[in-house]
């Protein structure tokens, strides 16, 4: 891979509790930016959906400080949950950093549902916050939401292949409700899930459409940057990409793989 990356160019900081953020780096890498992309997965402080708001804020604040330290103007936040909780206190101590959310795509759902009714998978922590009941308020307010939390999934996605038959007991559990239900829009309210679609799909009519946001977050990440959107970036131009893993960094070098095919080394960190 080369780099068209001019030197000293500030770069993109991503991150998320783990590799579910590499769904939205791929979409940022498919848009051809000419800004480097530094990811970091926070894999050894993760998941942060099943946990106490106050971690996932104090690990965001630390990892946006990361990202800073090396050249990062903006701050792609990955993640449903940290969005959820920690995007506000990320704005407040930095004013000057350009900033990007991931939110469960309700908006999009509710004007794609024909029967009024649409369902969203997240982690417990996004579908408790104030956040998304506003964002339901605001978006929905004619619609059925039916919330899916689903503990341990974001976990057992991490884990990789090992955790294949975990993956599938726990959406046997967690989509039971969408038994008799008549939505036709489930959105992927995690950055994880879009890894685990194919699985997901499989338990839905192909009648029900699956909705997930990281285009558009990639979309609205090269606009602030002042990017034009390509299609279909030439291999030879691809910006470079810095991987870096505070937990286990096969399951991100081989996601990178099969989703960016990017073969490259991840930086094992401590933050
Ligand atoms: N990928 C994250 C999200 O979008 C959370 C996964 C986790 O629980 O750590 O919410």
């Amino acid at each position: 891979m080369s780099s068209t990356a001019p030197p000293n160019a500030s770069t993109i900081g991503i991150f998320d509790s783990g590799v579910g953020g590499l769904s939205v780096l791929a979409a940022l890498h498919r848009m051809g930016p000419r800004h480097p992309l530094h990811y970091v997965a926070d894999s050894g402080h993760a998941p942060y959906g099943d946990r106490d708001p106050a971690h996932v804020i104090e690990r965001s604040l630390r990892v946006a400080d990361h990202l800073r330290h090396h050249g990062a103007t903006m701050l792609v936040v990955a993640c449903n949950t940290a969005t959820a909780w920690a995007i506000d206190t990320l704005r407040q101590r930095h004013p000057d950093l350009l900033l990007v959310g991931v939110e469960p795509g309700v908006k999009p759902a509710a004007a794609r549902s024909r029967s009024g009714t649409i369902a969203v998978m997240a982690t417990p922590s996004t579908l408790s916050s104030p956040r998304f009941a506003q964002l339901v308020q605001r978006h929905a307010p004619d619609c059925h939401v039916l919330p899916l939390p689903c503990p341990g999934l974001a976990a057992a996605i991490e884990a990789g292949p090992a955790a294949h038959d975990e993956v599938e007991r726990l959406l046997d559990q967690h989509m039971a409700p969408l038994t008799g239900s008549d939505a036709d829009v489930v959105v992927l309210g995690c950055t994880h899930y879009p890894f685990v679609r194919d699985a997901i799909a499989r338990r839905l009519s192909p009648a029900v459409e699956l909705l997930d946001t990281a285009d558009a977050v990639a979309r609205q990440a090269m606009r602030l940057m002042g990017e034009s959107t390509s299609t279909g970036t030439p291999e030879d131009s691809w910006p470079a990409v810095r991987l870096q893993s505070t937990g286990d960094t096969e399951v991100l070098r081989r996601l990178a793989r099969a989703g960016l095919g990017l073969d490259q080394t991840v930086e094992r960190i401590t933050l």
